[in-house]
């Protein structure tokens, strides 16, 4: 008989199955690093430095097309959903299965993509339900949106059993699942796309796209962060599975989620093709409200209890990062401070430069003013790229974070379709995750300089940048209309302020 589960259990049962899948730092499970581990690290420094032979380059990687793609879903909480729904508006798609540990998770996704006429299996009831699922042999591709710590480990098992793998950011929790990915990749000659929405976002593909065409002469500087307030969020009960994000913060002391801002300047920077980073620094503040909002619930509510006093990560983590071309990033983290919502996205070059944020976004020429509204739209006209021309307006109607949701997701099955190279290969995932743990370890060793490793194995001198002219494919069509958009209500607790 299944145990019962719900958005709350904490399942220590499913430490076994990522044992099984045979890899190790799965951190929220294996329990928490001892204070003299947390201060030095050592084992970041020691995977930073590590150095590999590349076995097969999937940069570039043209998998032998798949007319129909056959996906099952893994993790179907928030996230989740909305990428089922995604995929079921397009043509060549079948969704196959369907997977979450909750039994109601599943059940609701499955509803929310009974429109397109799937009928998908459930696993479910089972912290290892979804080995089940990857070791079927008429999947195609599994799309991973779970607590991250157990990203890793799903991706490795889908690649060991034939499955291209798409995993929601980040991709990974520690550098050696990091490398991990990259291993079995290459082995497996599987993709390994960590999701990361925000390259397809409508100012960062048309600044892509201008840096392309030379509009900002050489790119000298680019600055990315995630400030998002998700305090209250990461503190409420009915929230995330189990708590999940609370317990990563809860211990991990760092820039824990940089992909968001960091993917669209290493596209624009050529980064794992053509220029790759060499070393970083992180300065972090110490925490000024995390322990004090569970100080403040752990006086109602003994739920929280375990939460308090925890070494937990502080507010604002600040990377600097340097390239082997001699280019700077700055990106930051802070999901605490009740900040205006900012990705920054900027990029400066020796002719002109670009900011995102705070809205509205900016292009400048020169250095006295920012162009006008009549110059930026003859600028958005000129420059932008064709994914956003053939499909941004669909995107946008669709919606899902804007639009950005949609095309990642769209794009994403025109590859596998056509069988053409991903936008973002398993390098990137790599390397992008691999800032987190980097700055973790910058971090307890007073802002000390870490190398980032190389995980191309040498051949980011000539890989290919990615292809945003769909020179080749953009032929998938949605054939659904998409039906309304239901948000996930997460109730909040009495006397918590979302
Ligand atoms: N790209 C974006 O804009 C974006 C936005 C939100 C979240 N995310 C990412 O999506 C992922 C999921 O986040 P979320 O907000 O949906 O979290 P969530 O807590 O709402 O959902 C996670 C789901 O995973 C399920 N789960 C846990 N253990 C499982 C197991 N062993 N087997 C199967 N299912 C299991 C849980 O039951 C839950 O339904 C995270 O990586 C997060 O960082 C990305």
């Amino acid at each position: 008989m299944s145990k019962k589960y719900n958005r709350r259990t904490f399942i220590q049962a499913s430490g076994a199955g990522i044992a099984g899948a045979g890899v190790a730092g799965a951190s929220i499970l294996a329990g928490r690093p001892k204070a003299a581990e947390q201060s030095a690290l050592d084992h970041i420094r020691q995977q930073s430095q590590r150095q590999r032979a590349q076995r097969f380059n999937m940069s570039g990687y043209r998998a032998p097309r798949i007319n129909t793609v056959r996906i099952g879903f893994i993790g179907l909480g928030s996230r989740g959903p909305g990428h089922a729904r995604n995929m079921s508006l397009l043509e060549g798609i079948e969704i196959k299965a369907l997977c979450d540990l909750v039994p109601d998770e599943a059940e609701k996704a499955r509803k929310g993509i009974e429109f397109a006429g799937f009928s998908p299996t459930l696993y479910t009831g089972d912290a290892e339900a979804w080995k089940k699922l990857c070791d079927r042999d008429d999947i195609d591709l599994v799309y991973i949106s779970t607590p991250w710590n157990l990203h890793a480990p799903m991706a490795v098992y889908a690649m060991e059993h034939g499955k291209h793998v798409a995993i929601e950011v980040p991709a990974a929790n520690t550098l050696e699942e990091c490398w991990q990915l990259v291993e079995t990749s290459e082995k497996t000659r599987k993709h390994c796309q960590m999701m990361e929405n925000c390259c397809y976002d409508f100012f960062e593909l048309l600044t892509l796209n201008m840096a392309r065409q030379g509009f900002f002469g050489d790119i000298v500087h680019g600055e990315g962060a995630y400030l998002h307030t998700l305090l209250e969020g990461n503190f409420n009960k009915n929230g995330y599975w189990n708590m999940w994000r609370l317990r990563e913060n809860e211990h991990r002391r760092g820039n824990l989620y940089p992909t968001h801002g960091l993917g669209p300047i290493c596209q624009i920077m050529d980064i794992n093709r053509g220029d790759r980073m060499e070393y970083l620094v992180s300065v972090m503040s110490r925490d000024f409200q995390m322990n004090e909002r569970a100080r403040q619930l752990a006086a109602t509510d003994g739920f929280y209890k375990e939460f308090v006093e925890q070494p937990y990560r502080g507010n604002m983590t600040t990377t600097a990062i340097r390239t082997n071309k001699g280019r700077t990033i700055m990106l930051q983290h802070d999901v605490t401070s009740p900040n205006v919502y900012s990705r920054i996205h900027k990029v400066s070059g020796t002719k002109a430069s670009a900011l995102k944020y705070p809205l509205p976004p900016r292009i400048a020429i020169g250095h006295r003013d920012w162009v006008s509204n009549e110059e930026f739209k003859a600028l958005e006209e000129k420059y932008a790229p064709p994914i956003i021309k053939r499909v941004g307006e669909l995107a946008k109607q669709v919606g899902g974070h804007g639009g950005m949701d949609f095309l990642e997701d769209w794009r994403l099955i025109d590859c596998l379709r056509n069988g053409l190279p991903l936008d973002q290969d398993v390098y990137d995932a790599a390397l992008w995750t691999s800032i987190a743990p980097l700055s973790e370890w910058s971090v307890a060793n007073r802002s000390n300089s870490i190398d980032v490793p190389d995980f191309t194995g040498g051949s980011w001198k000539t890989n290919k940048p990615v292809d945003i002219l769909l020179e080749e494919g953009g032929n998938t069509k949605v054939i659904r209309a998409a039906p309304p958009r239901e948000r996930r209500p997460r109730p909040v607790p009495e006397g918590v302020q979302q």
